[in-house]
C-alpha cells in the first residue's frame, strides 16, 4: 500500500452524535510520555472509564504504546482490566482508592497490586492474604503534602513498623512507596520540592525499617512533562494519555508531543430561520440580533455538555465547529482531513439537558444533518487551530479538560479508529506504522469494554 487515502468514517446510523476515540492517538501519546519518562516506567492512568474513553480499549492502547502499569482508582475497575483478559503478565495493576469492605481478596486473588493509604487498610489486606494465601503487593502511600489521601508523616513510622512486620510474616510485600502532588500544573511552585523533600524522607524511613523501597512514584502527567526530578521509578499519567495538556498555561497537546484521542461530533437536528429579537432557549439568555439561522444540536448536558458552557448573557458559550468537512476534527486513523472553510460558532442560550442551539449567522448554509464537531484533534482556537478541543471546552466552562472528557454521556455512542494497535506487541513496534489496518472486529479478543455505552469498532477504509 503505497499511498494510503482514508475515507471518512461512516456517521452512527442510529444516533445523532458521537465520540470518536482514535486508539492510535493513546497510543502515541503513551509513547511520547515514555520518551518524556527518561528510562521510568508508564502506568497509564485509565480510571473513571479511561477519561470518558473506554476503558478496554483505552488501557490495551496504552500497553501497545509501552505502558506497562495500568492505574485506577477504583477496585471495580481493576477488576474489570483482569477480567477483559489483560493478565499480570501483560500488566501489572495498581488500584489505589479503598473504603472499609473492599473486595481486597478478590484484588489479590486477581493478581493487582493495592495502595495502602490508613493503617485500616494495611491490616485489612493482611487478613485478605491470609484468606487466599497470597501474599499482597502493597504500594504504601504517604501524604507528601496534597492533604488528600495518604499517611501523614507523623503516622509513618507505625504504618512502616507494621507493614515490615506483615512483609516478615509473608503476608504483604511492600513494592512501591508513593504520594501524589497538589501543584504539579505549576511547574516551579515551591511546594513540588518541598513535596519531594517529604517523599525522600518517607522512602528513607521505609527503608530504614527494612522496607525495600522497588518503585517510588509520585509524577501524574504535568510531572512527567515538566519535572524530571518527579519522575523516579514510574510515572503516572492520565490525561496526557488522552492527548490532552495538564497545563494548558505551559504548552498545548502539540507542544508536548501529545495529540487528543476524542473527536465530539453532532449532526444538527434541525436548522431553521428566525427573525432578529428571537429568544433561543430557558430563560431567553441569548436573543438573536438579527434575522437569522439556528441550528440544533442534539447533545446537552445529559450528555456531558457542561450547563456552564452556556451562552449570550449566560456565558461565553461553548465552540462548535460548522460549515466544514465532518473529517477536520479527526486524526488520521479516521480519515482526518484539514479545516476546509469551516467557522467556529459558539452555543448560543443555556446548554439543556439533550440539546444546545447554535446561531449559524443570517448567511447560514447548513442544513439538518451536517456533522458538527464540539471539540476533536486539535491544538485549541487560541493556538491557530481551525476546530476547538477540550480544553476550550472547559475554558468556556469555567473548569479544565479532565471534567470536559471524563464527563462525557454514556448514551453517546463511542466509535473507536486505530483499533489495529490493540494487537500490537509493543516490543515488536517501531515508531512508525505502515500495516494496513485489520478489520474491524479482527485480531485477539478484546474484551468487553466496561462502559455501558453503544460501542462501535470502525476503521476508516483504505483505498
Ligand atoms: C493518584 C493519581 N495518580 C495519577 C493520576 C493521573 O493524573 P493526570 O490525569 O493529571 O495525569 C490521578 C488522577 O487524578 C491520580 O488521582
Amino acid at each position: 500500500m503505497t499511498s494510503a487515502t482514508p475515507t471518512p468514517l461512516a456517521f452512527p446510523a442510529d444516533y445523532p452524535a458521537r465520540a470518536v476515540v482514535d486508539l492510535e492517538a493513546v497510543r502515541d501519546n503513551v509513547r511520547a510520555l515514555a520518551g518524556h519518562a527518561a528510562g521510568a516506567a508508564v502506568m497509564a492512568v485509565v480510571k473513571a472509564d479511561a477519561y470518558g474513553h473506554g476503558l478496554v480499549p483505552s488501557a490495551r492502547a496504552a500497553l501497545a504504546g509501552g505502558a506497562t502499569w495500568l492505574g485506577v482508582a477504583q477496585a471495580t475497575e481493576a477488576l474489570a482490566l483482569r477480567a477483559a483478559g489483560i493478565g499480570p503478565d501483560r500488566a501489572r495493576v495498581l488500584t489505589w482508592l479503598h473504603a472499609p469492605g473492599a473486595p481486597f481478596e478478590r484484588l489479590l486473588a486477581a493478581d493487582v497490586d493495592v495502595s495502602v493509604a490508613a493503617a485500616w487498610a494495611l491490616d485489612a489486606v493482611a487478613d485478605a492474604a491470609r484468606a487466599t494465601g497470597r501474599t499482597a503487593r502493597v504500594h504504601l502511600k504517604i501524604d507528601s503534602g496534597l492533604g488528600r489521601n495518604g499517611i501523614v508523616p507523623a503516622d509513618w513510622p507505625d504504618a512502616v513498623a507494621r507493614a515490615a512486620a506483615l512483609q516478615a510474616e509473608g503476608l504483604v510485600e511492600v513494592v512501591g512507596v508513593w504520594s501524589h502532588l497538589a501543584f504539579a500544573d505549576e511547574p516551579g511552585h515551591p511546594s513540588l520540592d518541598a513535596q519531594a523533600d517529604a517523599f525522600d524522607d518517607a522512602v528513607r524511613a521505609a527503608e530504614a525499617g527494612g522496607l525495600t523501597v522497588a518503585l517510588r512514584h509520585i509524577a501524574a502527567s504535568a510531572a512527567t512533562l515538566t519535572a524530571p526530578r518527579l519522575r523516579y521509578d514510574l510515572v503516572r499519567p492520565g490525561l496526557a494519555v488522552f492527548g490532552l495538556s495538564p497545563a494548558p498555561q505551559v504548552g498545548t497537546p502539540g507542544d508536548f508531543g501529545l495529540r487528543p484521542a476524542m473527536t465530539l461530533q453532532a449532526r444538527l437536528a434541525t436548522v431553521k430561520r428566525v427573525p432578529g429579537g428571537h429568544g433561543v432557549s430557558y430563560s431567553h439568555q441569548y436573543t438573536t440580533p438579527q434575522e437569522t439561522t439556528l441550528g440544533i444540536v442534539p447533545l446537552g448536558y445529559a450528555d456531558g455538555i457542561p450547563r456552564h458552557a452556556s451562552g449570550g448573557r449566560a456565558g461565553v458559550g461553548g465552540p462548535v465547529y460548522v460549515g466544514g468537512p465532518a473529517t477536520a476534527g479527526l486524526g488520521p486513523a479516521a480519515g482526518g482531513t484539514p479545516d476546509d472553510g469551516g467557522r467556529v460558532v459558539r452555543v448560543a442560550g443555556r446548554v439543556c439537558m439533550d440539546q444546545v442551539v447554535l446561531d449559524l449567522g443570517p448567511y447560514a448554509t447548513e442544513r439538518a444533518g451536517d456533522v458538527v464537531t464540539l471539540f476533536g484533534q486539535s491544538d485549541g482556537l487560541g493556538h491557530a487551530a481551525a476546530v476547538p478541543n477540550a480544553e476550550d471546552w472547559a475554558q468556556a466552562a469555567g473548569t479544565i479538560s479532565y471534567e470536559i472528557v471524563t464527563r462525557l454521556g454514556v448514551r453517546v455512542p463511542r466509535t473507536y479508529v486505530g483499533a489495529h494497535v490493540l494487537d500490537e506487541d509493543p516490543a515488536a513496534t517501531t515508531g512508525t506504522q505502515t500495516q494496513e489496518p485489520a478489520a474491524a472486529g479482527g485480531g485477539a479478543p478484546r474484551g468487553p469494554a466496561r462502559s455501558p455505552q453503544t460501542t462501535q469498532w470502525e476503521e476508516a477504509t483504505w483505498s
